[in-house]
């Protein structure tokens, strides 16, 4: 059977790598492709970011390969998250051999938990002067990533996992957190060690290699693998993956760079590699890897987009990974 992909390429420079992943997906299988609006174009025009029939389609389709929106970023990405059920963002921040790296020693993969911690919502602005925010934290969100951290170690050629957290403040949220956490991968006898969340924030940056695997809440998760995107060589390597129990989400890390956008610049790594982990998860392991390492060869040989210190246009980079294939 052929699987559907839902494509969503949004704004910005997500109209322009969106379509380069697809491309690089062509090359490699037979998918059906269905292709929806979402973001700040489609907001100017019919007042909602995420049209409902974009958010049936992530919800229905075997994988939704998604781009980026601007200013309605979190109006769109938050529902597309919930719409495939996404408990898990997996996003590896691997440096690459030709490109410039402030730590080249860097091979990090973060799964940051998706669906709570400070970014489920509950904020209040509640007088002039207060605002208030409510963390949540369950043992069954904590404990169905750790199952799924469990599986990616035993799966990869991973020792174990790290678990990141501020417990010693965070008590009763963090505090539940790490214990959840840990107590999954003792009881399935995977080795994991903890790390405070800050302390990691150094120690990383000094010692990548000292971390492999790392489990963590989900703002920790997004502050943490963007400073992971700066050690490799910025935000146009990265991509990642949102997991559900039936349906998947696949995005660059990147946003919608304003300051590019519209010039044919864009460094179409991150959606392509997204694209490598779509294969991945919808079982195509071997095509997978064969796109990882045409990325791989041409980031190594170029040609290169200009935020790795190139000349070359998002076509010439798609073009040369897709004659590697
Ligand atoms: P950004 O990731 O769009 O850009 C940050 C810097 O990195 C810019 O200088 C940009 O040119 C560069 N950059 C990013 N991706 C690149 C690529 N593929 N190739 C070459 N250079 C690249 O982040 P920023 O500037 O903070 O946000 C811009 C807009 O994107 C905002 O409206 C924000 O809301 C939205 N955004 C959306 C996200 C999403 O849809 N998941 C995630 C992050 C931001
Ligand atoms: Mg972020």
């Amino acid at each position: 059977m052929t699987e559907e992909i839902a494509v969503v390429p949004g704004d910005g420079i997500g109209q322009e790598v969106t379509p380069a992943a697809v491309e690089v997906l062509e090359a490699v299988g037979e998918f059906e492709f269905t292709e929806a609006d979402a973001g700040d174009a489609v907001k100017d025009e019919t007042g909602e970011a995420l049209p409902e029939e974009t958010y049936e389609l992530a919800a229905s389709a075997d994988a939704t390969l998604f781009g980026a929106a601007g200013e309605s970023a979190a109006d769109v990405i938050l529902p597309l998250r919930e719409a495939v059920g996404s408990f898990v963002n997996v996003r590896p921040a691997r440096a690459y051999p030709g490109v410039d790296a402030l730590r080249p020693e860097t091979d990090l993969v973060f799964l940051r938990e998706n669906t709570e911690g400070v970014y489920s919502g509950h904020e209040n602005r509640l007088s002039e002067d207060l605002s208030t925010l409510t963390r949540v934290v369950t043992s069954s969100a904590s404990e169905r990533l750790a199952e799924f951290a469990c599986e990616y170690v035993a799966e990869g050629d991973h020792d174990g996992f790290t678990v990141a957290h501020k417990a010693n403040v965070m008590r009763e949220t963090d505090g539940r957190f790490r214990e959840d956490v840990l107590a999954v991968a003792e009881e399935r006898g995977v080795d994991a060690d903890e790390v405070l969340m800050d302390a990691f924030a150094t120690h990383v940056c000094l010692d990548p290699e000292e971390f492999g695997v790392v489990v963590c809440p989900n703002l920790a998760g997004d502050v943490l693998s963007d400073l992971a995107a700066g050690l490799v060589g910025g935000l146009g390597l990265l991509p990642s993956a949102n997991i559900g129990e039936e349906n998947a989400l696949f995005e660059p890390v990147h946003g919608t760079a304003p300051d590019i956008a519209g010039e044919g610049v864009a460094n179409p790594t991150a959606a392509i590699l997204s694209a490598a982990m779509l294969l991945d998860h919808l079982g195509y392991d071997e095509e997978s890897e064969r796109v990882d390492s045409a990325v791989t060869g041409v980031l190594e040989e170029g040609p290169r987009t200009a935020d790795l210190g190139g000349e070359a246009s998002t076509e010439d980079v798609t073009s040369a990974i897709v004659d590697r294939l």
